[in-house]
């Protein structure tokens, strides 16, 4: 019993180690990206405001954040890697036409894969995205300064909303990334339910998962699930689930 807090300790310090060097590698390799591409092509002018993506639709830099904190809280982030811009594209088109002046809320932006093309696609509406990790919601207000960013937790969403401005009949889409699956379960309810609150009648539930069976545990009352996406091109493969509300 005794050794365990050092062999807990030294296991941590470990995985802390394996971390730094994967940073290294990462950061290694996106040098030598950047050099080889300059030779090739010449310098390439990226867009300032979001920092588009050369291969992958997430910069190297966005992907070893997210791998950063994915190694401190599993639970929360859910998977060790962005979301693929095919599925973001998928993700965004889901939401449909909405009307003018309409918001749309986004839940756990992570590093703002989605967040990204849902700029793209509705330049006319306000993104409001809530996002629990720090770091990520510092790394999304700097990169994306047109979208609202709260530092907050997904199940308190009035309180959110109500200190923006952005009265429930606002939203007129709610775009979520939250790993369901893997959040603690008295939490799930919680955020459900602060989702029905707040999306009014014949709004919009866009929900990714890579599990279409586990996520048949969750009860939707008040909404009706619409046609789902499969989307193999991503790591891992992911679902588009799209949800109206109806009462
Ligand atoms: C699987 S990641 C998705 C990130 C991004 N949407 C993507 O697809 O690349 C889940 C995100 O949800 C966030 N998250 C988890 N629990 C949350 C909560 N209760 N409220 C808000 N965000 C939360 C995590 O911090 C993480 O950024």
């Amino acid at each position: 019993m005794a050794d365990r807090p050092r062999n807990c300790g030294l296991r941590i310090s470990r995985l802390r180690r394996i971390e730094s060097r994967i940073s290294e590698a990462v950061s290694r390799l996106c040098e030598a990206r950047h050099s080889i591409r300059k030779q090739i092509v010449g310098p390439r002018r990226l867009d300032p405001t979001y920092k588009t993506a050369l291969w992958t639709g997430t910069g190297m830099r966005e992907s070893l954040l997210f791998l950063g904190q994915t190694f401190r809280q599993i639970r929360v982030i859910g998977t060790a890697v962005p979301s693929g811009p095919v599925v973001a594209r998928t993700m965004a088109k889901a939401v449909g036409d909405l009307g003018p002046g309409k918001v749309i809320l986004e839940l756990g932006p992570g590093t703002g894969s989605f967040t990204r093309q849902l700029v793209r696609q509705y330049p006319r509406h306000r993104v409001v995205a809530i996002e629990f990790v720090e770091a990520f919601a510092k790394h999304l207000s700097k990169a994306m300064p047109t979208v609202t960013v709260v530092n907050g937790c997904a199940s308190e969403l009035n309180t959110h909303l109500t200190k923006l401005g952005v009265g429930p009949g606002d939203v007129g889409a709610v775009v979520s990334g939250l790993p369901f699956l893997t959040l603690p379960a008295d939490l799930t309810p919680k955020i459900m339910n602060s989702i029905r609150t707040t999306l009014p009648v014949g709004g919009r539930f866009v929900q990714i998962t890579f599990s279409e069976r586990g996520w048949s545990q969750f009860p939707m009352p008040g909404f009706v699930r619409e046609q789902s996406r499969r989307v193999w091109w991503n790591v891992p493969p992911a679902v588009v689930m799209t949800f109206t509300k109806t009462k």
